[in-house]
């Protein structure tokens, strides 16, 4: 199984940008913690992360075909970008979008996500946290959906012996 992390514009600056909203902690360091519960559930992880809308459409583009799941911080696209909403429902595949800060106790403005829409889920105001939680919900996603595949590969070969 395949996850890729996908973070939106300025997360590359978390450690940095308004501690008080987003915290100390660095994207390197979410991500390092991320990489250990992949290898704990036998789980390909991989990150990126860009500051442009055209790159993150092509990066959830490309996990068609590659990727079993994605995780994704659209940050202030989540706001704005049909774009990647499009992408997101092109994908058609588990999809949990996380914001650090709690979206819905800030400006009017960020209350509304063009993108949840079409994720599976959205988890916000948790911290860096959230990742986890995007992780472990990724990991049962993922297992109920290899464990349906096995029943139906099952009860098909019941029926063909
Ligand atoms: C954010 C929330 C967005 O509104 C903001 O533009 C970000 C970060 C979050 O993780 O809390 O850049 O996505």
């Amino acid at each position: 199984m395949k996850v890729v992390v996908i973070q939106g514009p300025n997360l590359n600056l978390l450690g940095h940008r308004e501690q008080n909203i987003y915290g100390p902690m660095k994207l390197e360091e979410i991500h390092t913690q991320m990489e250990s519960i992949a290898k704990q559930n036998n789980m390909e992880i991989e990150f990126f992360q860009s500051n442009l809308e055209g790159e993150i459409v092509d990066r959830v583009q490309e996990c068609i075909g590659d990727a079993d799941g994605i995780i994704i911080n659209p940050a202030a696209y989540t706001h704005t970008s049909i774009a990647i909403r499009d992408a997101i429902s092109a994908a058609a595949m588990p999809t949990v979008e996380v914001h650090i800060s709690n979206i819905n106790r800030r400006e009017e403005f960020r209350a509304k996500s063009l993108t949840a829409p079409v994720c599976t889920g959205q988890i916000v105001g948790f911290g860096p946290f959230g990742y986890h939680l995007a992780m472990i919900s990724m990991t049962q996603i993922l297992g109920e959906i290899d464990a349906q595949k096995q029943a139906q590969a099952a009860a098909q070969a019941k029926v063909e012996a």
